[in-house]
């Protein structure tokens, strides 16, 4: 073992989904290492298992090299290690819990950008499979604040291309193929049989993943399992630069997919997925899902799936998502729970069998099936419900606004501000709260407006200061809040919210919908005056 002396480097506090930083940051020197260190130093490494992959992005399989090396000098047993230092995410999430490990470490920035100028990231997900939660994160960051030395051993790069066992000194290395547990797990899921007897029937459908990791997963699961046609995955090999596209699937980033799902001739049903995995896009022809939506279809449908056919034991949906899944909750007659931003508050519930389905606006959906949200999951189980249901994308959407009511939403994203404007003005709305209920703007008097704070039901700890919300009479809603994993400035996020019950004016665009709850939170919040900010930078 070599020990390394090193001395603490700003900066390295875990965000809302790990550490993420530009690449140059991470390759720099003793960074990744510290960071690594501290990891080891919270959790304990001595005689332990772990998973390890990533995304694929650039630098990954050198990171996964110091990491292997660090793991066996700080005296851990075994890695379970993806071919290739390959892992989606969720893949990651249920290699940890089927291997019953003490959990495992995530080398990822999700949906940002990859390359040697772009993102890197990571992660400590826990024995459960899902993120270190705040407590955790929270004793990483202090530790990176102390550390003085890291552990690590002088030996070659070991062989990452083949699958089986190999060893680092004392070390086991067991590298797996990334895909195999992960769809069988999905066979046990979902109805296979049904899924591929509606894609010989001449079921057409789109896969867009965006040169990311999902590629093989896609292709093994939906072509080669499925027998989807050669060529509904495409962008499917994973490149260090995602090729270059920015592989968050939304309608703007992922607008090749839109076009095509709007163009003459689309394929019944399109979907995209993010860098490592875990968000999913899903699009009818000419019908776009919003991801709140898309959590109150998936959980009002979801008995339709073999997995889930003894019904949901709750729904759980992060504070900004929207409330139509609650709807579906309470028709159910089960609990719904609203949770603060970031899948981590999730792993509370799913452990302790309170939730089984969960969302986020951020195309984020999955269940208790891992510990992180899913994106071939959530794609699986709308093909397994369009295959029971025999309907369209869109005739399922109208038939559950009809039904529920619609919860019109976007997201208005301001990107790169300075850190400073932003604080400022998030300080001086969280000032003007209290004086807020009973004021009319737009024609919509102010409710309530607070802070969002969280217990969580389980362990009882408090999450505070998760976002602003303003709650209008007619339902309406505004929240905002500053994001958590970006690596430039500040981004602000702007959700809205307006719910319609009856069936008159089902079929607005949603940005006709909410204009005047727009101009009611550009009004509260004076974004112009603080941030010089007009239009968002991404609207989905
Ligand atoms: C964003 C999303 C959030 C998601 C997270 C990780 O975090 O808004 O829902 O859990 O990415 O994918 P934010 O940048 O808003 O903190
Ligand atoms: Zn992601």
């Amino acid at each position: 073992m070599t020990t390394i002396s090193t001395q603490p480097i700003a900066g390295q506090k875990p965000g809302t989904s790990g550490l993420r930083k530009k690449t140059p940051v991470f390759m720099g020197k003793h960074y990744l290492e510290n960071f690594v260190q501290a990891i080891f130093d919270v959790v304990g490494a001595a005689g332990k298992t772990f998973v390890l992959g990533g995304d694929g992005r650039y630098f990954n399989d050198t990171a996964a090299q110091v990491i292997l090396r660090m793991a066996a000098a700080n005296g851990a047993a075994r890695v379970i290690i993806g071919q290739g230092a390959i892992l989606s995410t969720p893949a990651a999430s249920h290699l940890i819990r089927l291997n019953k490990t003490d959990g495992g470490i995530i080398m990822s920035a999700s949906h940002n950008p990859g390359g040697p100028n772009e993102d890197f990231g990571v992660k400590f997900n826990m024995s459960n499979g899902g993120p270190a939660p705040e407590g955790v994160t929270e004793a990483m960051y202090k530790r990176t604040t102390e550390i003085a030395q890291y552990h690590t051993l002088e030996t070659a790069d070991i062989d990452l291309s083949k699958i089986g066992r190999t060893a680092v000194r004392d070390m086991i290395v067991d590298v797996v193929d990334p895909v195999a547990d992960y769809a069988t797990l999905m066979e046990s899921l979902f109805d296979f049989p049904a899924i591929s007897a509606m894609f010989r029937g001449g079921f057409r459908m789109r896969m867009d993943s965006m040169c990311a990791v999902t590629g093989p997963y896609a292709v093994e699961i939906l072509e080669k399992r499925l027998g989807a046609a050669a060529g509904t995955c495409v962008n499917a090999t994973p490149l260090p630069d995602f090729g270059g596209m920015h592989p968050d699937p939304n309608p703007t980033w992922a607008k090749a997919l839109m076009d095509e799902m709007f163009g003459a001739n689309a394929p019944d049903f399109g979907a995209a997925s993010d860098g490592d995995g875990d968000r999913n896009m899903v699009v009818g022809a000419g019908a776009y899902v919003s991801p709140s939506d898309s959590l109150a279809v998936l959980a009002a449908n979801a008995h339709l799936a073999p997995g889930y056919k003894a019904g949901l034991k709750g729904i759980a949906r992060s504070m900004p998502t929207s409330a139509a899944a609650d709807r579906v909750a309470a028709s159910l007659g089960i609990e719904s729970y609203e949770t603060p931003t970031g899948w981590k508050f999730f792993g509370n519930l799913l452990d302790a069998g309170r939730a089984t389905i969960c969302g986020e606006e951020s195309f984020g959906t999955g269940s208790d099936h891992v510990r992180e949200k899913d994106g071939l999951w959530a794609i699986l189980l709308w093909l397994n419900i369009l295959a029971a249901r025999n309907q369209s994308v869109a005739a399922i959407l109208a038939e559950h606004w009809a039904k529920f009511g619609r919860n019109y939403y976007s997201r208005h994203d301001f990107e790169a501000i300075a850190s400073d404007k932003a604080d400022a003005m998030m300080a001086a709305l969280r000032g003007s709260l209290p004086g807020l209920p009973g004021k009319v703007l737009e024609g919509l008097t102010v409710q309530a407006a607070d802070d969002f704070a969280y217990t969580d039901p389980v362990d009882g700890s408090v999450s505070k200061a998760q976002g602003v919300r303003i709650l209008f009479a007619d339902g309406s809603r505004i929240v905002l809040r500053l994001s958590g994993t970006g690596t430039e400035g500040a981004t602000l996020r702007l959700y809205l919210e307006r719910y319609a019950a009856g069936p008159d004016g089902l079929d607005l665009d949603p940005q006709a919908a909410l204009a005047p709850v727009i101009r009611a939170a550009h009004a509260l919040a004076q974004i112009e005056s603080h941030t010089g900010r007009v239009a968002p930078d991404v609207i989905t």
